[in-house]
């Protein structure tokens, strides 16, 4: 027998606010047609004056515990993805703790930008394969609008806000990838492309700071190291492409999620898709599209998951698991 981290409840929260690529025609020389053809993206969600990322995070959390059936004190620890915390310190795990009325567990941030759920579903993994936790609630949860240059074309339309959550829960497996829950993991960075999406802002200015991308750059690094990693992930399990029934890819620009999926062999009908909605929220992302494509009724229990994601850092990875 092995011990498996298995996906018992998902959800997700979008705050009110549709923004629609129209709406940027107002202020920057852009156009609905250059946006939706170069990235995919139709809309995205911004969260309203004062509204944080542990707000967004602690609705999403709240779902995926009411999809589980479990309460907050049933949970062991809370690890949180994001780039945008409320504060710079403490943790937006920690705030999230807080307002879901948890006075248990432990609580932490993981930041690997928009890598972020990926890291943070390895690292949920690997303690509770540790023994360390046995319900670990994964958050991924970004207001990358608090970030953006609204000057900055090449960014500014890019980007939403949202989050989502998984609860994972320990559970025994036979060891065989035929087991429900992670069954493979691949992490990387490479720091030396770190001045080709950052933010030019934090404790070393005293600003906030907004975020900088070579898109075109960050574009050419995507394509190919999300197939290597998603093939990396499949390598350790024996399988490959043939036996995904879904990627749930990072959702940042539809030309990259449909390059990967060209270079993995898998068609775009097996591919979970919801950039044109959500714009790229970061480390929210792939949790959002977890929790979307479930409700869609595209990915149900069974199904065989490669979740794929790079962003600063640069940071990227990989994560296999069986619904
Ligand atoms: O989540 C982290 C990972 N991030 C990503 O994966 C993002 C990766 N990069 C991308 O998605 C794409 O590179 C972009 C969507 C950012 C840009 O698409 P592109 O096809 O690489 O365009 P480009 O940067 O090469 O720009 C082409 C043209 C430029 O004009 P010139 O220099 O050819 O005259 C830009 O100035 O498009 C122009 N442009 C725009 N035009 C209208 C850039 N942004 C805009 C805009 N509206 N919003």
């Amino acid at each position: 027998m092995t011990t498996r981290a298995v996906v018992r409840g998902v959800g997700h929260y979008l705050p009110d606010r549709i923004v629609t690529n129209a709406e940027f025609e107002k202020s920057i020389d852009t156009s609905d047609e250059w946006i939706r053809t170069r990235s995919g993206i139709e809309r995205r969600h911004f969260a309203a004056e004062g509204q944080t990322t542990s707000d967004l995070g602690a609705r999403a959390a709240r779902a995926a515990l009411a999809d589980a059936g479990l309460e907050p004190d049933d949970i062991d620890a809370i690890v949180l993805a994001t780039s945008t915390a409320d504060l710079t310190f403490p943790s937006a795990a920690t705030m999230v703790q807080a307002a879901l009325g948890m006075t248990r567990g432990f609580a932490y941030d993981v930041q690997a930008v928009c890598a972020g759920f990926v890291f943070a579903l390895a690292n949920a993994n690997a303690m509770i394969l540790s023994g360390q936790a046995r319900r670990v609630l994964v958050i991924g949860a970004e207001t990358f609008s608090k970030l953006m240059d609204w000057t900055d074309r090449g960014t500014c339309v890019l980007f939403g806000d949202g989050a989502g959550a998984l609860v994972l829960e320990a559970a025994e497996g036979a060891g065989t990838t035929a087991d429900r829950g992670i069954l493979s993991t691949d992490l990387n960075s490479d720091g030396r492309h770190r001045s080709i999406l950052y933010v030019d802002g934090g404790v070393s200015t005293g600003t906030v700071g907004h975020l900088r991308m070579e898109g075109r750059e960050v574009f050419r690094h995507a394509v190919e190291k999300l197939a290597e990693t998603a093939h990396a992930a499949l390598e350790k399990l024996d399988l490959s492409g043939e036996d995904v029934d879904w990627i749930v890819p990072h959702q940042a620009n539809i030309r990259i999620i449909e390059a990967t999926a060209r270079r993995m062999q898998v068609p775009m009908e097996r591919v979970v898709v919801t950039v044109q909605d959500h714009g790229n929220t970061s480390a929210a992302s792939i949790p959002l599209a977890l929790s979307v494509g479930k409700a869609r009724g595209q990915i149900k229990q069974g199904d065989l998951l490669v979740a794929e994601a790079i962003g600063g850092g640069l940071a990227w990875g990989s994560v296999v698991l069986r619904w």
